[in-house]
């Protein structure tokens, strides 16, 4: 998301181009492999500075997974932003994104957030279209509950295989919803209930956004997560983002953090979250949490 320049309809220029090559450099030496996208990211030219650095580099597309999203219409001039998963609109809004790409398949497609007025019907149509064509291999949705999951799934032959939403050390919905359960703190959770469980259960993947906080607990400010996690860095000879990484893998659903920084030298920091298998003890996981809620467990 952070590729591509400024978020708005001006040409992208060389020097974009330049910042993504080293940013997907920077992710390989870093042992990631796959790419997550969207049709809006900077109106378009997040994929369009990715397909440029794929033109560029011969052989990089079969060496990496390329992952974007439909379904959200950016405001523009006197037009509201808005949802869109209607038939033709995720047709149309898929071949503009392998033509941007420069790729002939999309390894997986996510429906970016729910459309209230979609008919679960049509979209099924869509997709399947998109898969017997040969266009996308796999499916999967972003921000979306398990019952919205489990009502799509009823109409599509295609398992999907991804969930994609916010969840960080910042963002502990996912975790505090199923903890505090039975008390009153669990009023104004947002996080969908069950949708961890229903994840874990059916084998689809949950993806977490924003796993980095956006930088809050590495921008130098102290807090005490940001303490531990530099304080458990060291303890693990790692860097404080692969630990705030860790935390989300070392839950057992299986949690893959979609990385947003575009800045080499960050990226190259989440390495160990890539090629070392999580090392937060029982009790490093709990306290880094506690640190972070600022309060005990009930
Ligand atoms: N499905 C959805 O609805 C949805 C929503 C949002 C994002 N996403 C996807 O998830 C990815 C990650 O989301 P995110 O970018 O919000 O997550 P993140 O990895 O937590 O944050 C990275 C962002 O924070 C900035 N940042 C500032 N200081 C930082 C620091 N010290 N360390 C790390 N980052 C710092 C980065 O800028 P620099 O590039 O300058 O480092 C970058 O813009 C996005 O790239 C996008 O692919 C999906």
């Amino acid at each position: 998301m952070g590729l591509g320049g400024a978020w708005d309809r001006t040409p992208y220029t060389a020097s974009d181009i330049d910042h993504a090559e080293a940013a997907v450099e920077a992710a390989l030496d870093a042992g990631i492999t796959r790419f997550d996208h969207a049709d809006i990211y900077r109106f378009g030219k997040s994929e369009a500075v990715f397909g440029e650095v794929l033109a560029r580099a011969s052989g990089l597309r079969e060496r990496i997974e390329i992952q974007t999203k439909c379904g959200i219409r950016l405001a523009e001039d006197d037009r509201p932003g808005l949802y869109d998963l209607r038939a033709d609109t995720i047709l149309a809004r898929v071949r503009e994104s392998l033509a941007r790409l420069r790729t002939d398949v999309i390894d997986t497609l996510l429906l970016h957030r729910p459309d209230p007025l979609a008919d679960p019907d049509e979209i099924a149509k869509a997709l399947h279209t998109l898969h017997d064509e040969g266009l996308v291999r796999r499916f999967g949705v972003s921000n979306m509950s398990a019952a919205q999951i489990t009502r799509l799934q009823a109409c599509l032959d295609i398992p999907l295989t991804v969930d994609q939403l916010e969840m960080s050390l910042a963002r502990r919905d996912w975790v505090e919803a199923g903890v505090l359960v039975n008390t009153p703190a669990a009023a104004g959770l947002g996080f969908p209930e069950g949708t961890l469980e229903h994840c874990a259960a059916q084998g689809i993947e949950l993806q977490a956004w924003g796993p980095l906080a956006r930088g809050r607990y590495t921008n130098g400010e102290p807090s005490p997560a940001a303490d531990l996690a530099r304080k458990l860095a060291r303890r693990h000879d790692t860097t404080p983002e692969t630990v705030l990484l860790w935390w989300l893998q070392r839950h057992p659903a299986g949690i893959v953090p979609v990385v947003g920084t575009s800045r080499p030298e960050r990226i190259r920091a989440c390495r160990d979250a890539a090629v070392r298998t999580t090392e937060l003890s029982h009790e490093e996981w709990y306290e880094l949490w506690i640190a972070a809620r600022g309060a005990p467990l009930p």
